[in-house]
């Protein structure tokens, strides 16, 4: 056990500098991995441009492959998804607990075979995250759903479809509104889910879907009408680029004091973030479809609430909250999407930040200087948030389990040694 610690991957930090230049964002791991899922409703290849190489869509991919499907990493970030070949109907539990994304293949088998099994989801220790949403909208549907030595098996039963409905989603959840999406698109008839989660990388999907053959309209809108056909067919689409990470480098300018473009970045998805980072005294302007954020002076500090899109993202609450560290007074956080996101908080004290928290809020008072310490990357934000915090600490930190840093950010050293910070992975 000692011996597999010491050789985890870990990043050491030297902070001080202010970050200059340029970087461009990855595709968006949240719309990828959903689109990825998308391939298995056709035994034609589907094509995804602007694919991040990060371990999240590795692990995705072999459980695709493990159902039966041709995954391929094609030249220039594409991957050639083709589910002609799939022949099991059950996730792989090692692979389903990886990663929470996965479980999102139940509503594709589900939809084409008749037959999903799986465990629960894993993923994120950020909260309860459960699945009651995914699993009404399959039942609504005329599936039935038991529970088999702990695996969901979900069946669709009667004809050769599911069968298209009116539901309400309780809460509109993100890979809960793909996975279903998912499912209707096959159905016979019409399906409506009311409450739909309307974040751009449900939208992207839905757009994917359509050009695939599929009938999604509503998109964006908290009611998605889903006109079920027959068959859908191969399509070539580019994934987003990454409004986390993108968020992400804007954080890392403002608290920098520096000056970065970020070239790629979603911006008219952006909306919440910027209008933050504006009210902190960062000045983020749009020049050619990037972003260039630059951090001039003394900060202010602020009060949010992270929120169901277009609310500003719960994966950029723990990296503002490690910007706001470094404003001029007391800020207060409240975390309306997750039950446990304020992991990093316990992090963030050991660099010297001074905050207080309970299960859902923080109140951050500051500045306060920040020293290089000993942390760990908790989940893949609050890896993002200790990543930050260390840009500006004095001296040299060392976090560990960056595996979930890995999860979701490509070449993130290499990425940031192009903007100047002394970064090494070790
Ligand atoms: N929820 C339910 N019932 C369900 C599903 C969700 O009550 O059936 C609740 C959850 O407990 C949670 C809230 O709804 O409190 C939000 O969960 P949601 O299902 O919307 O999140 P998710 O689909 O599990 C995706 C992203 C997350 C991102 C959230 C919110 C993927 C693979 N993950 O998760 O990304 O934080 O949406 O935007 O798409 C990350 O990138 O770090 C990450 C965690």
């Amino acid at each position: 056990m000692r011996t597999q610690q010491a050789q985890a991957p870990r990043y050491v930090v030297n902070g001080g500098t202010v970050l200059d230049g340029r970087v461009r964002v990855s595709g968006a791991k949240n719309e990828v991995l959903a689109a990825m899922c998308a391939a298995l409703l056709t035994d034609e290849d589907v094509i995804l441009e602007n694919v991040p190489d990060i371990s999240d869509v590795a692990s995705l991919g072999e459980l695709l492959t493990a159902v039966g499907a041709e995954v391929e990493r094609l030249e220039s970030g594409r991957l050639r998804i083709n589910g002609g070949g799939v022949n099991l109907f059950e996730a792989p539990t090692e692979l389903i607990t990886e990663n929470r994304a996965s479980f999102q293949v139940m509503g594709p088998l589900l939809a084409r075979h008749g037959l999903a099994a799986s465990a629960p989801p894993g993923g994120d220790v950020i909260g309860q995250r459960p699945i009651d949403v995914h699993l009404e909208g399959f039942q609504a549907m005329g599936a039935t759903i038991t529970r088999e030595s702990g695996r969901y098996v979900v069946r669709r039963t009667g004809g050769q479809r599911l069968v298209g409905t009116r539901l309400f989603m309780d809460y509109p959840s993100v890979s809960g509104t793909q996975n279903v999406m998912m499912a209707a698109v096959l159905a016979e008839g019409q399906t409506t889910i009311v409450n739909a989660a309307t974040e751009p990388e449900v939208q992207e999907l839905a757009r994917l879907l359509n050009l695939m053959g599929a009938n999604v309209s509503g998109i964006g809108t908290q009611v998605l009408t889903i006109e079920g056909v027959e068959r859908l067919h191969g399509a070539t689409a580019r994934v987003m680029p990454d409004r986390i990470e993108a968020g992400t480098w804007a954080v890392a300018a403002v608290i920098t004091g520096g000056d970065v473009v970020i070239e790629d970045a979603p911006w008219p998805v952006m909306d919440a973030m910027i209008n933050k980072l504006r009210a902190t005294g960062g000045t983020v302007e749009e020049q050619d479809g990037s972003l260039r954020v630059t951090g001039n002076g003394p900060l202010r500090p602020l009060s949010f609430q992270a929120l169901p899109y277009p609310g500003l993202a719960t994966d950029l609450h723990a990296p503002l909250a490690t910007l706001l560290t470094q404003a001029n007074g007391i800020s207060v956080v409240h975390e309306r999407v997750f039950d446990n996101r304020m992991l990093y908080v316990g992090e963030l004290r050991k660099l010297g930040a001074e905050i207080v928290s309970t299960a859902s809020s923080a109140i951050i008072s500051g500045p306060t200087p920040l020293h290089g310490a000993h942390v760990r990357a908790l989940d893949v934000r609050a890896g993002a948030a200790v990543l930050l915090a260390a840009l500006v600490a004095k001296g040299h930190t060392v976090i560990d389990e960056i595996h979930h840093l890995d999860r979701g950010y490509e070449r993130l050293d290499e990425k940031l040694r192009g903007l100047g910070v002394e970064i090494e992975r070790t």
